[in-house]
Order: structure tokens, then sequence, then C-alpha cells
């Protein structure tokens, strides 16, 4: 039952307002649907994200946990009006800017007006009171250090990042071109975008793992209860009621129908004004439920006689991969040393700070869905599927991305809104509560590894075998990828003669597992860099030099047979750590020699990983294309379809295309992703992004360039300046004008104009899993110094230091916060991160790492050119994650000596090990 609602008024912004609002509404719903503040984000509704945070009275608060009527007759100020009127946030949000502090933005807001609150207070703050501050806000991309960084510089303590008059041009590290929207809480994310009036869908969703399900009148139900407009089931579905991302695995419904296979799977979706949804109470809704027995091991998945989770799939196997390469069992066999182990890595939360969320309509009688999402043209080829309606009456229009990191290549929302909005012919919105999202999307794929190196006396690697399950869940989502790829990628980065890899994905009673950055390969580098440094141990060599010994090298194929004649870089990343990894180890050695000596319990170590991943589809077509226009007016215009979900493709593939035109990136207008209007870049996955599409806009600004000196017969390396409705060219002692107003324009206004695609050349495997998966890899090392406290079991992370092979830093801003976003990815991974359906579905009982946890980051950007990538760039987000687990684990072992072989490393696991170790 809905409380009535009563009269309030306070000050927000500097300006009175009055309104009505029920008892108990949040005051982050009464600013966001009644007065229109939108740049108050809304993460978690729990007090747990911070993304909310507001100023009441010059206090920062949670909106979400702040009734409406606490606010009366008090100054509640939020990022828009502090930006407006007040000096500190804008010194903030330009050195946020200027630090790259933001990247999707979606906590930015949260963080600033935490920052304008310290400040206040505090204008010279250090970073621990920074930390202190902010810390009530969690930021799932830029790992905190740039935020830090952007805070004491806005306070005149930290000006390392220099300002200058960049051009954009590939190398310039400018500011990402989409910033100021972040910055100042004007970008639209996918819950900002539809209007407060629209009708709400509410899905229903299943509490059981397993279950057998019926309903009761959903006719009636819908009839009696007022603003309820319709009920949605599979019955409703008029195309398909399956959907999936690889052919052939399209088994994942819409709506359950009479089954349930994991907890949160939907099974029907409520239609209503806002009022009558979000006073709905779901044990109303006419359905009776029967719980059946359930697994969620894989042991118990594959056990003779386990029911089948889907008829069709033997033994509960998604499917499986290998490669073999030489004698695997000869080559161990015949090693001097050889190690073994058994890893498991848990279910692991994208933990986006942004929920999946979206608005649609039915315009001009199409329907547009405008959602946060990584490819937009998968989702309008789903759309078109389910709905059973021809693609042209689809229009997909990504809003900006509050973090994706691999969930949001998945549907989501998005058949939900389409049918509500086609069948009320109403506007709809849907936003993902933090518990639905977290138990209805997708997670990384937890892994159980059995891993057998050897080597020679000398060190050499004689041989790999490796053997990975991975969870795959209910449904296939991207575990057919997933497989494919860890077994390419487990050799890690090195010379192996004797391979053979086999992964295999396991269907459970549990939440699918999808792509999550690294698509598997985290997991395999756990089980492999950990054993590379227990080989090194037992060959008594060195941890970096046993690897560089081994290290991949222009020349010298891969476990799949595939030889690079440039840009392999892996040696480079390694041999850039070897002055920080001795240092790293005196200061351990050192810390421990007093610690020891003064009887304290805390132990330092430190550790190293590495790590690589082949950018773009595996073995697999997947191409991008950019499109690029002159108007007679002289404006230049870039179509550019790739998603930005925070990792810089709005800054990226710009400087690329200004490059290769010739022009700043300041004279470009950029046009987002759009299905109407921007051709297909393909899905912001795998790293792709920067390599595929840029390439796509290379070639575009190149071609736009080539035709612009043919018109005027000059040479290739003439010049030219874009000025309002001319062309001015420089060719020597020659200069041309061309006159753009005489030319004719074609139907998009565009008087010349280019539209490239850019495949990446790869070649399918054969039967042994050999061929040329990649055209390109990038490469990584990294080091972290770590302490244990040997009494608690805690870990603390000291610093990292990051060597990453990016080909050529077409914007080395971008490429820290990538490095220092993937860190915190992969530190969160080790030693604390793990998701248990049903108890850890909220962002208080599934941790992330806060402002306090993820250490100093220093990136040492090495630049071995790719033969393939736009100016040598090679892509880079998953390579930032994949090294840091093993590093942490090898730091640990380092410490204390305890071989950790399950993630996270929590304390308890860690202290239980601990006193295993010693009662040895
Ligand atoms: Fe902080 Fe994305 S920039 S969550």
């Amino acid at each position: 039952m809905e409380s009535p609602e009563q009269e309030l008024g306070f000050r927000l912004n500097g300006r009175a307002v009055v309104l009505s609002a029920p008892t108990g509404e949040r005051l982050s719903e009464a600013l966001r649907e009644r007065l229109a503040t939108r740049d108050v984000k809304v993460g978690c509704d729990a007090g747990d994200c911070g993304a909310c945070t507001v100023l009441v009275d010059g206090n920062p608060v949670c909106a979400c946990l702040t009734p409406v009527h606490q606010a009366s007759g008090r100054e509640v100020e939020t990022l828009s009006g502090l930006t407006a009127s007040e000096p500190l946030a804008s010194l903030l949000a330009t050195s946020f800017l200027k630090h790259g502090a933001a990247q999707c933005g979606i906590c930015t807001p949260g963080m600033l007006v935490s920052a304008v609150a310290l400040m206040r207070s505090n204008r010279e703050p250090n970073s621990v009171e920074i930390e202190d501050s902010l810390g009530g806000v969690l930021c799932r991309c830029t790992g905190y250090r740039k935020i830090i960084d952007a805070v004491l510089d806005a306070c005149g303590a930290n000006s390392s990042r220099a300002t200058a008059n960049w051009s954009g041009s590939v190398g310039d590290p400018i500011p990402r071109l989409d910033g100021k929207f972040k910055v100042e809480g004007t970008e639209r994310f996918s819950d900002d975008v539809g209007p407060p009036d629209a009708l709400l869908v509410r899905i229903i969703r299943s509490p059981h793992p397993r279950a057998h399900f019926k309903f009761g009148d959903l006719k009636e139900f819908a009839e009696k209860r007022e603003g309820i407009e319709a009920v949605f089931t599979a019955a409703d579905i008029d195309g398909r009621n399956n959907f999936g991302v690889i052919p052939g695995y399209s088994e994942q419904p819409v709506f359950a129908v009479s089954a349930s296979r994991f907890r949160g799977e939907a099974v029907a979706a409520v239609v209503g004004t806002r009022a009558a949804v979000s006073a709905f109470d779901e044990d109303d809704f006419p359905i009776k439920w029967d719980a059946l027995p359930f697994v969620d091991a894989m042991e118990a998945a594959v056990a003779e006689g386990a029911d089948r989770i889907h008829e069709d799939r033997r033994e509960n196997i998604l499917c499986s991969g290998f490669v073999r390469t030489g004698d695997v069992e000869e080559g161990l066999f015949g090693s001097c040393v050889t190690v073994e182990g058994q890893f498991d890595t848990a279910f692991v939360e994208h933990a986006y700070i942004e929920p999946e969320a979206g608005f649609a309509r039915v315009a001009d009688g199409r329907l547009e869905v405008h959602v946060g999402t990584q490819t937009p043209v998968m989702d309008l080829e789903s759309l078109e599927s389910i709905l059973g309606i021809d693609r042209k009456n689809i229009r997909i229009v990504p809003t900006g991305v509050g973090g994706g990191f691999g969930s949001k290549l998945d549907i989501s929302v998005q058949p939900y809104l389409a049918l509500a909005a086609l069948k009320t012919a109403k506007p709809v919105r849907l936003a993902y509560s933090r518990t639905e999202s977290m138990q209805s999307t997708t997670k990384r794929h937890p892994a159980e590894i059995s891993m057998r190196i050897g080597a020679d006396k000398d060190g050499r690697i004689r041989g790999i075998h490796f053997r990975g399950r991975y969870n795959t869940g209910a449904y296939s989502s991207w575990g057919p990828t997933v497989i494919n790829r860890v077994p390419v990628h487990a050799s890690g980065p090195y010379a192996v003669p004797n391979y053979f890899a086999e992964a295999s994905g396991i269907h459970t009673n549990c939440p699918p597992s999808g792509a999550f950055r690294g698509f598997g390969v985290p997991q395999a580098a756990i089980a492999q860099e950990s054993l590379f440094d227990e080989l090194a141990s037992k060959l008594g060599l060195d941890a970096l030099e046993f690897r560089l010994l081994n290290a991949l090298d222009n020349g010298v194929p891969t476990v799949c047979g595939q030889v690079f004649n440039k840009g392999v870089g892996i040696k480079q990343c390694l041999a850039a750590l070897r002055k920080h990894w001795k240092a790293a180890k005196d200061e351990a050695e050192s810390f421990n020699r007093s610690a020891e000596t003064s009887g304290n319990s805390l132990r330092r170590g430190a550790g190293l990983g590495a790590g690589w991943y082949g950018c773009g589809n595996t073995a697999l077509p997947n191409p991008s294309t950019i499109k690029a226009g002159i108007r007679q007016d002289g404006e230049v215009v870039l179509h550019q379809g790739a998603v930005d979900i925070g990792q810089g493709a709005n800054t990226v593939i710009p400087q690329i295309f200004a490059h290769a035109l010739g022009v700043p990136v300041a004279s470009l207008r950029l046009v987002g992703a759009d299905t109407d209007v921007t051709p297909d870049a393909g899905k912001t996955s795998a790293s792709r992004q920067t390599y595929v599409s840029g390439n796509a806009a290379r070639l575009a600004g190149e071609a736009l360039r080539a035709k612009i000196l043919k018109l005027c017969n000059a040479s290739s390396d003439a010049e030219f300046r874009m000025r309002p409705g001319v062309v001015e060219v420089v060719d020597g002692m020659r200069s041309h004008l061309i006159d753009l107003g005489r030319m004719k324009a074609d139907p998009d206004g565009y008087v010349l104009r280019a539209e490239e695609t850019y495949n990446p050349p790869t070649k399918p495997l054969d039967a042994n899993g050999r061929g040329s998966p990649y055209a390109q890899y990038g490469y990584a090392a990294q080091l972290a110094l770590v302490e244990v406290d040997l009494a608690l079991g805690t870990v603390k992370t000291i610093r990292i230091v990051a060597a990453h092979d990016v080909g050529k830093a077409i914007n080395p801003l971008l490429i820290e916060g990538q490095v220092q976003g993937g860190i915190a990815q992969g530190l969160g991974m080790a030693l604390m991160e793990e998701y248990i359906p049903g108890r850890t579905e909220n962002l208080h009982d599934y941790l992330i790492p806060t402002i306090g946890d993820v250490p100093p980051v220093e990136t040492i950007i090495v630049e071995e050119p790719d033969e393939h990538g736009p100016y040598g760039a090679k892509g880079l987000g998953e390579h930032a994650l994949i090294p840091t687990a093993p590093a942490i684990l090898n730091a640990i072992s380092n410490a204390c000596g305890v071989r950790m072989t399950r993630v996270p490393v929590t304390p308890s696991r860690l202290l239980e090990a601990i006193k295993a170790c010693s009662n040895e």
C-alpha cells in the first residue's frame, strides 16, 4: 500500500523547491523523478556505492538512504548545482578531466560532491584524508589513484600531470573528449533518458535455483490492480522466446516456460504506472513455485546420473576446446624438474556501478530502445528475432554506459522494454535493482584447473599440460568463446614446445557465466604464473630471469604455431620491471628482517605476473566500419559506432581518424553510436576497438584525405586546413582553395565522404587447435609488493608496477587509466570478490576494492609496434587485469611461504593455510 503524499519544501542548488511525496520516499528518487536532477546517480539503493552522494546542509549523505522529508527546510546540493555556482567544483572538474579521473563517469558525481565537501573544510588534504572523505563512493573503472591525484592537484598539491596544447594527434595524452559531460553531471546514462511519467516494468524472477512453476489468473491480476497495465510472459513473445550471443547457442529464454534453471531467471514482467509498480508487492503475484533439487558445483553436474540442465547437452557439458602441439607427455617425461597444482577461482560479479536500465518507445511507427550496451547492432539483431519484426523497424540508441566489462554484451532489459513498449504503445522504463542485476546477469566463470609444467635443467620449459573446467551456469552466453580462448592462452606468453591444453564449459543451476575482462584467461594465468614461480624456485632461478628465458619473441612460434615477425613485446615488459623487481625484493627482505627482530606479525613479499591477450574474436571475422564526411560549411563529421563504456573509444578513435586525415581532433564533430546513423563498429569487447575500429578510422581518414588531395592534384604529403566552407591545401610552394559550398551535397549533407571497413586477418584453427587465431596480441608484466599479517591472514597491497606493451600509445593518459582500473579488478579477484547466489547479491556482502584497497600503481608503457594495428597500436583493456592476481598470489607466497591455490584469498582462507603450513 502506497503512503499518502505530503508536501515539503527545501532549497535545491540554491533555489526553493516545493513538492509532494509519499512519506519515506528516498531523496534520490524525489530528486531524480520529481525534480529532474538526474546528475544524482543510483547504483544500489542501499548506501553501499555512494553514487547518489549529495550535500545536505553541506554534509555528504547517500540520497538513497535519506527520506526526502528529512530534507525539509534544508539546503540540498548536487553536482549540477555545484558546477554552476561553486568554484571548488569547477576546479575539481577541470582536474578530474586533466588526470583522467572519470572513465565511465557514473561514480563521478558522487566523487566530486564528496571532494567538494572535503575541500570546503580542508584546502590542503593529504591522500589519506582524501581516501577517508571519498571512501564511501565506489568506482569500478579507475582504480581510484587518478581520482586521488586529481583532488590533490585541485588543492595545489600535485601538478604532475602537465597540460599542453595538444592537437589530439596519435600519441597525445589529451583528456577524454566526452569527459566534460561526465564531470559536470550532464552525461545521460541508461536510466537518465526516460521521462518520469513513463510506465515502469518490473520483472518477476525465480527465487529458486531450479523450480517448476505455474501462473494463476494473470488477467484477473492485471485488471484488479489500479495502475497495472499488463503482465507479459513467454506466451506474449511473437518471435523466438530464446536468445544467445553465439550462433547455435541461443537457448536462453526471455521468459522461462514452466521451469526455471537459475535463481533470478525471469518468468514474467509486470507493467504499470510508477506509483503502481513501486507499490506492488511481488508476494501478491499469482505464481506457484515448486522448488527442485539443483546442482551448483561442476563435480556434481558431471557426475553420473546428474539431472540434465538441457536435455540436448550430454553430461551437462556446454562445449570443449583444446590446443595440442608437440608431445606433451614426452616433454614432461623428459623434464628435469616438474611442478603441478590444482587451482580454483570463484564467480566474479562485474559490479559496474550502473545497473542495467533503459527506456523504450514507439516513435513514427518504429521501436526505439535507449539502453546502456556494449553492442548495439547485436542488440538489434536479438530484438528482431525475439519480437518477430523487421530490423528496419528497430532503432537502438546507446546511452552513456556506466561500466560494462563484458556483461553488457548480453541483452538484459532490452527485450522487456521492447515488448512492453510495443504491446502498450506507451513509453516504458526499466532499471534493475542492484540485487536483480547481480542475480540475473552474467559472471566471470569459476574455474577448476589442474596443470603440470616441466623444464630442463637450464630452466627452459619442455612441456605444459593444462585442463580447466569452467562453470558456465545455466545458459551459454559467451561460454563457447571463453572455452575456445583459454587453451590458446593457457601457456602464457612463453615458448612451449610440447603442449596440451583443454577447457570445458559445464552447465550448473547458477547464473550464466559470460564475458568478463579476459574471457577466461585470468583464471588460467593464475595457475600458470603460480606454477612458474614454483618451477623457478625448484630450479634455483630468479622468477624474472626464468620468465625472460622462456618468453616469446619475434619469430618464435606460439603454442598455436603462429609466428609474429614483429611486435612481440613480453621480453621488453619483463625487462622494464627488472630494477623495480630488485628494489621490491630488497625492500621486502629488509622489512621482514626488522619485523622478525621486533616480533611483529607483518611480512612483506614481492611477486610477478605476466600475461598476453589476443585482440578480437578467436579465429573469426570481427569487422568494424567507420564513416566520415565533410559538409559544405567545412565541418568534418566522424560517425564512430564503437561504444565507449569508459575505456576511451570516444577519444582514441577520433584521435586516429584526425591523425590520418591530418586535422586537429578538436575540429571534428562526433556522432556516437546509434544504429540509425552510425555503421556497425562491432562489439566493445575483447580489446578490439582501438585495434579494429581504430584501423577502420585510420582507413576512413586516409580515404577522405586522398579525396581532398585528388581534388587539387596535390601530393600525398600536402597539408591542409579546414576553414568555413573551404579547404586550404598547401603543397610545397603551391596553395589551393577547395570551395566546398560549390560542391553538391549527398542526402546526408556531405560533399565528400568515406566509409571504410577493417577485419583482422585471422585463420581458422585446425583439428589440433593450431592456426592464427588473432592478428595481434598485447603483452604485460606486473610486479606486486604486499604485506601479509600472519596473525590475521589479511593482505595489503603496498604497490604495483605494471609494464604494458601497447604497440603504440595512441593516448598515454587513457592507457594509464585502463591499466590502473584493470589492476583494481585483478586485485579484487585475488583478494575479495566471490559471488555466491543467494548470499552475496548486493554490494555490502559482495566486496569490491574501495579507494583504500588500491595501492599506488606505476605504469610503464612499452611500445613494440604491431604489424597490423593502427600506427602499430594494440588493444589493452583485458590485458591490464590478467597479470595482477598471479602477481599478488606470488607476492603472498614470497611473504609467508604459503602457496594459495584458491581465490579470492580471504583472510580466513589465508589464516587457515598459514596455520596448516606452520603445523607441518
Ligand atoms: Fe568510476 Fe566508472 S569511472 S565507476
